[in-house]
């Protein structure tokens, strides 16, 4: 397997990520007018999850289903065992779940938040609280969907955007010691931790934190689940900035994290391949819980929802994490575009983590207020100006509380996701040249609100209204000074 520790320097010194793979199959991408692109945001109602990608010119959206996959895994795509039941490429996923992520027992699943269902459907009751790093929207929707709560216990410096703390993602001892005398250990069904925490910038756990956690969790005889989605990146991120794992292999560093917790669960849409997910552990009676419910809401247990195909690419894919020349892909392009940015002043989430490069709307329009929601603002203005389509990751994509009252994120970000092994460096740097004119002319970005919002998850399918002309004031002065640029 590559070392990137072993970097490769360039004779001018100058110092870009370099890409250890080849492009043999691609895409062409369109890149339409900005007046198409005004247009588009209003059919869209302002919500870039409602954008067509015909009208998308890089789709920073998400890096869920959408890194690249290699050649191996469209060669195993190919030899598929297409059965109901008993398939072996259900044995395949089994045999590399157990070689890379040291667990016996799968149970399949369509994607991360199907395995959310089930585990919040056997564990969650009324009146659980699950303590966590942070939540996951999903994670919060199902375990609320069955009557449960969370309480996030993340450190103070989790919160500090512009910061140079290499684990954000670390979960509080004293907090969550504290959470489980405050509510007692029968109300408690599991405690959770995220890899790469998505939410706060796709920060990571270190391997010390884990093991405090996994401490409490000894001392109260609560189970660990662990949110494997993004556990390569935060298994290289722990090798780049953990002295203790500088020398370990991405296997040694990935079987510490699961080998601590009693379930581990994925979205493979993110972990190793595109498409499904899974759950797994090495505690028979708990997967025996578990067992039934896949059947019931997933498909038969050697499928999971899944096409077999797709059950074969995980399963190659999950030997590829180990590989650092592809793991490192996204994180290294993200931090040339965290830094680049970060360099001319643009508010942005520091460390660069993992998924994407988050940008601080509540510092870029300092003159939104939450009510107005900046982060979705910003996301829709840089879609306008730019044809990169990015996500919201703020008061948008919360959800309202019990009494229908709105809740305002701790932070409001537009998150440009970076899938692996998809954008080249000219692209990564019309982002930058494209967020640097915006960040200059960001007075012209104006609020919005919400005219049509759904009950749950509204942030995929809502739609919003800017509050006043904003978006064509900002198109005329892209005009002004980009001419008949596209
Ligand atoms: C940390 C984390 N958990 C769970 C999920 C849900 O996975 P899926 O989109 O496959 O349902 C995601 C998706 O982005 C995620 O980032």
């Amino acid at each position: 397997m590559g070392n990137t520790n072993q970097k490769i320097k360039f004779y001018s010194g100058e110092n870009i990520p370099l890409e250890l793979h080849k492009v043999r199959i691609v895409q062409k991408l369109h890149l339409v007018p900005i007046e198409r692109r005004l247009e588009a945001l209003y059919e869209a109602g302002f919500n870039t999850f409602r954008l067509s990608t015909k009208d998308v010119f890089l789709d920073m959206l998400t890096d869920s289903g959408t890194n690249a996959m290699s050649d191996h895994q469209l060669a195993a795509m190919m030899e598929a065992d297409d059965a109901y039941a008993g398939s072996q490429s259900f044995d395949r996923y089994q045999k590399a779940v157990e070689e890379v992520l040291g667990k016996k027992y799968l149970l399949p699943v369509h994607q991360g938040r199907a395995a959310e269902n089930v585990i919040s459907n056997a564990l969650v009751k009324k009146g659980s609280v699950v303590p966590m790093n942070y939540h996951f929207t999903t994670a919060l929707a199902h375990i609320t969907q069955y009557g449960g709560k969370i309480e996030e216990l993340l450190y103070d410096e989790a919160y500090v955007i512009n910061s140079k703390h290499p684990f954000k993602g670390n979960m509080n001892i004293e907090k969550l010691e504290d959470c489980i005398q405050r509510h007692g250990v029968s109300k408690i069904p599991y405690i959770r931790v995220e890899a790469s925490t998505n939410l706060i910038g796709g920060q990571p756990f270190s391997i010390a934190n884990l093991r405090e956690v996994r401490a409490v969790a000894d001392k109260y005889g609560i189970r660990l689940v662990l949110d494997a989605s993004l556990l390569g990146e935060n298994a290289w991120l722990v090798k780049q900035r953990e002295p203790e794992f500088k020398d370990a292999s991405m296997k040694d560093i990935i079987q510490l994290m699961t080998g601590m917790a009693d379930l581990v669960y994925f979205s493979a849409r993110k972990l190793s391949s595109a498409r499904g997910g899974g759950i797994c552990t090495n505690d028979v009676a708990l997967f025996k819980e578990l067992q039934p419910l896949i059947p019931l809401f997933e498909g038969f247990l050697t499928y999971g929802g899944m096409s077999v195909r797709e059950v074969e690419a995980i399963a190659v894919g999950l030997y590829e994490t180990l590989d650092e020349t592809m793991i490192c892909q996204s994180p290294q392009y993200i931090e040339y575009l965290v830094n680049a940015l970060d360099r001319k002043g643009i508010p942005v989430v520091t460390p660069a983590g993992v998924l994407g490069c988050h940008v601080d709307a509540m510092r870029v329009c300092e003159h939104i207020p939450q009510t107005a929601y900046p982060a979705g603002a910003l996301a829709a203005a840089f879609f306008l100006i730019s044809g990169v389509r990015g996500m919201e990751r703020g008061s948008v994509s919360n959800q309202r509380d019990e009494d229908g009252n709105e809740t305002y994120a701790d932070m409001e970000l537009l998150r440009l996701a970076v899938p692996r092994r998809v954008f080249t460096l000219s692209q990564i740097k019309y982002v930058e040249d494209r967020m640097t004119w915006l960040y200059e002319n960001r007075h012209l970005i104006g609020g919005l609100k919400f005219v049509d919002e759904p009950p749950v998850l509204r942030f995929f399918m809502g739609g919003l209204a800017p509050l006043t002309d904003w978006p064509e004031k900002l198109m005329s002065k892209f005009r002004e000074d980009f001419g008949d640029s596209l």
